[in-house]
């Protein structure tokens, strides 16, 4: 029985070195060398090849190395085929740095000062006390916990939006469209962490950007799926919103002649934010093929109606 991993091909090595050391009935291959595909049992795989159902005919559960799945094109997957989202500690710890870098580039505007030291000013700004400051975090899944805690230790005011509805303490929740207005209101930072779905899929569009208080700024490290690019710029160049931190775009890399390359109120980040160690995230996938081989549900599986 065989694992086909598909994905960064430099991690792909210490992959292949835990399999022989603390899994060898499992025999570890590497995309493209699939050797007999009918042996393949498990596909580990940042984006999925073509007709996999003819390729790997006796593919038992699609394992995603990432926590986003949207890539993985599901609809054109097998109906039947179980597929696990990457539940790597060191992916929320990745998210949870990110975010709070980027809450506090914005909190402390550092936009501002990044462009008044390439203009040689020497200007202060008024501080804003942490606890003045009303981020809002969208998508409340293990990451989104993990970001409000780590953010509550800095002593923002917090609230978070899901589709269904949550209690965090100190976080106050606000779920579905009809809520999703108050929650706009209050976010004087907005970060997207959403899993990109038919239903999220350009959400931060100029609809909701007008709902925001004025000078509000936005984090996007959930998929470039989510934002509809024009309207940001719109809605930066119209002075409503005061700024963004973008991790993820439409195309990556965007083109050489992308608005948001130079826009002075933007800072991008190549997809950054969090990856998947191997050294953290094989005792995850292992525990995934263990359990699927004992005939029990994968840890975050997901349901393939909602697609997360
Ligand atoms: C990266 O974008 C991930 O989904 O893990």
């Amino acid at each position: 029985m065989a694992l086909l991993y598909k994905a960064d091909p430099q991690r792909g090595a210490r992959w292949r070195q835990l399999f022989a050391e603390h899994a060898p009935d499992i025999e570890f291959r590497q995309w493209p060398d699939t050797g007999d595909p009918a042996d393949i049992h498990y596909l580990a795989a940042w984006q999925a090849p073509d007709d996999l159902a003819t390729l790997l005919p006796n593919l038992k559960a699609l394992l995603a190395i990432s926590a986003g799945v949207d890539q993985l094109n599901l609809h054109t997957l097998p109906p039947e085929l179980p597929v696990a989202r990457m539940l790597d500690p060191s992916i929320t710890a990745g998210m949870c740095e990110y975010a709070t870098w980027a809450v506090l580039s914005l909190h402390r505007d550092m936009l501002l000062y990044r462009n008044q030291q390439q203009a040689m000013r020497w200007d202060e700004h008024t501080l804003v006390p942490a606890g003045q400051r009303r981020v809002g975090i969208m998508g409340l899944g293990q990451q989104g916990q993990a970001i409000a805690r780590q953010l509550q230790g800095l002593g923002f005011a917090l609230s978070g939006w899901a589709r269904s509805a949550h209690q965090i303490e100190g976080v106050e929740c606000f779920a579905g469209a009809q809520q999703l207005p108050a929650f706009l209101q209050g976010c004087d930072i907005l970060i997207c962490l959403l899993p990109l779905t038919a239903q999220t899929r350009g959400i931060l569009d100029g609809r909701l950007f007008e709902q925001l208080p004025q000078g509000a700024s936005l984090i996007n490290m959930g998929r470039g799926g989510h934002l509809v690019e024009a309207d940001l710029l719109a809605a930066l160049d119209s002075g409503h919103l005061a700024g963004a931190i973008l991790d993820v775009m439409q195309q990556e890399p965007p083109v050489a002649e992308h608005p948001f390359w130079h826009h002075p109120r933007i800072a991008m980040t190549p997809h950054i934010a969090a990856m998947t160690h191997p050294d953290s995230a094989f005792a995850v996938l292992l525990d995934n093929i263990r359990r699927h081989q004992r005939g029990e549900p994968l840890t975050g599986q997901i349901d393939r109606h909602t697609g997360y």
